[in-house]
């Protein structure tokens, strides 16, 4: 399969320039001026932007809370549509069973032949056993540099605590395995929570006043003097306010080797979505919480100083219908997670370049080389290089309109960002080559996506 983009604006986490470019083979083969080729199908891509497919280093295609789980990957069609190639989600370690024999198991069963984009994981150590613990430098041989350890989530069974984490830390750093912690003080948002119950103060929005900013910068305060401890890198998971943004700021300041990231979502909707009536507000609860707008201000500031790295999604689909209403009554039993797999791409797009907070250079390098470089995936991934996997979105800057849920594939009775306005949109997506969207529609197949491989030391990489 050949094709040739002509006439559009390439977009790089370094520049932008104007240049055709002949993808062939599921690769990208020539980049220039006035390239031709006898049988490519040519596409004009006059006024409009060539981005690197996305890499989502953060969806839960099968999260569990209270018994009920998040969509599977046969929503990860939702990727494609929203400009994303490539998705990393998180395995819990199963009791009784190693990490990468958990991981492979929920491959097999889950992923492989069903995924739509390319794929690869995170595996959550939820028994730290000693053995467990030996088994994380094997991660990096196999392919998975980033393991997860959730500090928050208080009694359930994928809580870690400081000796876990300080564990995984020193076995991580021999084999180049990144350790991301979810950072959230488990106790005290146990403390807050069962005070507010008792007080009768059970809907949504409390699900904000039960976790704090402080909350969020003392474990993530705590994980950076971790990983000081271990001498080992650490990448801190869906930041969302000012005191972990500095937190952050402070340990690079000091030569840490630390990543931060926030997540969409986190940039554009705050605290008072919580407080919408007639149980909306259940749309909307996710770990850590949406915070003010003065937090919002902070983090865009966060990834203009370069102390927050990567913008995911943390896409985490349950209906709000009938999973979200478990919580009605009580807002700890409201399954946490938002779904946004489709909207990152847009919502960075209009509020982040449309609106001068960002660059397209820093759109690119957030949402696709930075994840692909920690990950250990560039520049196979994330970047728009001679002999790197074509999975090219053309972007259209020029379309206006209103995300909705009736234009999303997440399978999700509600869009986290319904009536807001819309500049720009993706127009055309191939991965590796292939066209998996094609004026705004979704023509792929599950089964188009491959599992990667990611290299070790991927942190270390990053500049
Ligand atoms: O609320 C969230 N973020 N749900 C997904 C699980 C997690 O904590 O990342
Ligand atoms: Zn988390
Ligand atoms: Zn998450």
């Amino acid at each position: 399969m050949k094709t040739i983009i002509k006439n559009g604006t390439i977009v790089t986490a370094e520049s932008e320039y104007c240049a055709d470019m002949l993808m062939e083979d599921g690769k990208i083969k020539a980049i220039g001026k006035q390239v031709s080729c006898e049988d490519a199908e040519v596409i004009d891509a006059q006024g409009k932007y060539i981005l690197p497919g996305g890499i989502d280093q953060h969806v839960h295609f099968s999260f569990q809370f209270n018994g009920t789980s998040t969509r599977g990957f046969k929503t990860s069609c939702a990727a494609a549509a929203g400009g994303t190639t490539t998705v990393i989600e998180f395995v819990n370690q199963v009791k009784g069973k190693g990490l990468i024999e958990s991981v492979e198991d929920y491959r097999k069963k889950n992923a492989d032949g069903v995924a739509a984009v390319d794929y690869s994981f995170h595996v959550v150590m939820t028994d730290p056993r000693l053995e467990v613990v030996e088994e994380i430098p094997q991660l990096a041989q196999v392919g998975y540099p980033v393991m997860k350890l959730f500090m928050a989530y208080k009694g359930m069974f994928f809580h870690a605590d400081d000796e876990a984490i300080l564990k995984a830390l020193l076995k991580a750093k021999e084999a180049g395995v990144t350790v991301m912690v979810h950072a959230e003080n488990a106790d005290i948002i146990d403390v807050f929570q069962k005070q507010l119950i008792a007080e009768g103060k059970t809907a949504p929005y409390y699900h904000a006043v039960s976790r704090p900013p402080v909350v969020e910068a003392e474990a993530t305060r705590r994980a950076i003097y971790l990983a000081e401890t271990a001498g080992a890198p650490l990448y801190i998971a869906h930041v969302t306010c000012r005191e972990a943004v500095d937190e952050i700021g402070a340990a690079m300041a000091r030569g840490q080797s630390v990543c931060g990231e926030t997540c969409s979502h986190y940039l554009v909707l705050d605290e008072s979505n919580l407080a919408k009536p007639d149980f909306e507000g259940a749309k909307y609860v996710c770990s850590p919480a949406l915070r003010t707008p003065e937090h919002l201000e902070y983090l865009w500031h966060g990834l203009n100083l370069g102390w927050l790295n990567a913008v995911s999604s943390d896409h985490c689909g349950f209906d709000w219908k009938e999973q979200k209403h478990m919580g009605h009554g009580d807002f700890r039993n409201i399954p946490n997670g938002a779904p946004g797999l489709q909207n990152r791409l847009s919502v960075l797009w209009t509020y982040g370049v449309e609106k001068g907070k960002i660059s397209r250079q820093q759109l690119v390098d957030l949402y696709a080389t930075s994840p692909a470089k920690v990950n250990g995936l560039f520049p196979q991934k994330g970047s728009l290089c001679v002999g790197a996997d074509a999975d090219v979105v053309i972007f259209d800057p020029d379309y206006e309109g209103t995300f909705t849920v009736a234009d999303m594939l997440h399978e999700v009775d509600y869009c986290s960002y319904e009536g807001m306005e819309q500049k720009g949109r993706v127009d055309t997506v191939f991965l590796r080559g292939k066209k998996v969207v094609s004026n705004g529609e979704y023509i792929g197949n599950n089964g188009d996506g491959q599992w990667l491989k990611g290299s070790p030391f991927g942190l270390l990489y990053q500049s």
